[in-house]
């Protein structure tokens, strides 16, 4: 598929979006952002509410694909998910079938499939050990039930009107890995923005859920889907290990948080209020 040349990039303002604004350009992407927030010298940049569905169908005009990382990021209340995220995407879809926009890359998420059980043994592991994109859901938080919902709605609006989306469960997207956990999920920036360029640009994706982390030396899940899109990723979070790894220890299946893929978030149900 030739590259798309203009796309929404939502949730602009925030951690990945800010990096994703520096490294996509360098692809030959012109981008369109849209947040809540305004954006530090980028006086064109869309001040919009997902929530608000007449600027999102008004944002999405003239745009050849669209990168969803609007919402909110973490667990919150079921309202706030519920208005932020949920209703949010579906403005978004709604406004992007209307408009005819033909692809949507999507950021999903581990916490979507949070309560999976993390892969013991040695890493590398073997590839039958790790955990496949056909993986059930099995959301930790109202946040990862945001992205189950997203991830079928994405399938929902290709079976019935024909609209790709690539899904992409980031494990965890930052600089440098912070904790051991991360040390599996660990998406380096750099390998983020070809994992966006690889899924704007495959061929026929349909609705495609694919993994997102680098090369780490201990993946816990499959990344073959992502590859099959033409993702080749170039880091590992290993030279990091050493360090985390004297601060922490490994992970352990004493401690709850570490037993399971969404880790933390599988111990501490939500307490916010509205
Ligand atoms: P972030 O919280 O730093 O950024 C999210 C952005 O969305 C913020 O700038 C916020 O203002 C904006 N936003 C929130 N609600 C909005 C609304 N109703 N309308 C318009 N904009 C709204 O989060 P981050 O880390 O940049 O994540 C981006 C996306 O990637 C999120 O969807 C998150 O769930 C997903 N993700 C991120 C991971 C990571 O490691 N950073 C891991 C897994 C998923």
């Amino acid at each position: 598929m030739p590259a798309p040349r203009t796309v929404l990039l939502t949730g602009a303002a925030g951690g990945l979006g800010t990096l994703m604004r520096e490294l996509l350009p360098a692809y030959g992407y012109r981008l369109r952002l849209l947040d809540l927030r305004p954006i530090p010298g980028d006086p064109d940049a869309v001040v919009a509410d997902m929530a608000d569905e007449k600027a999102v169908r008004h944002a999405v005009q003239g745009v050849d694909a669209i990168i969803h990382l609007a919402g909110i990021s973490q667990e919150s209340t079921f309202a706030r998910i519920l208005r932020a995220n949920i209703e949010g995407t579906h403005h978004l879809y709604e406004a992007a079938r209307e408009a005819g926009v033909p692809r949507i890359v999507a950021a999903s998420s581990n916490h979507a499939i949070g309560f999976t059980p993390r892969p013991h043994g040695p890493s590398p592991l073997p590839a039958a050990s790790l955990i496949p994109t056909t993986a059930p859901h099995r959301p930790d938080t109202f946040y990862g039930l945001s992205k189950c919902f997203a991830e079928d709605l994405a399938q929902l609006y290709w079976d019935l009107h024909g609209l790709e989306t690539v899904s992409l469960r980031i494990g965890s997207c930052f600089a440098e890995p912070t904790s051991v956990r991360m040390l599996s999920l660990w998406l380096s920036p750099a390998d983020c923005a070809r994992l966006l360029h690889a899924a704007l640009t495959a061929e026929h994706v349909g609705h495609t859920v694919a993994h997102g982390s680098s090369a780490n030396t201990r993946l816990w899940w499959d990344l073959s889907t992502a590859r099959a899109l033409g993702y080749a990723p170039q880091d590992d979070s290993e030279p990091y290990a050493a360090q985390l790894l004297a601060q922490e220890g490994e992970l352990s299946d004493d401690n709850p948080a570490h037993t399971h893929v969404g880790g933390h978030y599988c111990t501490e149900p939500s307490r916010y209020e509205d």
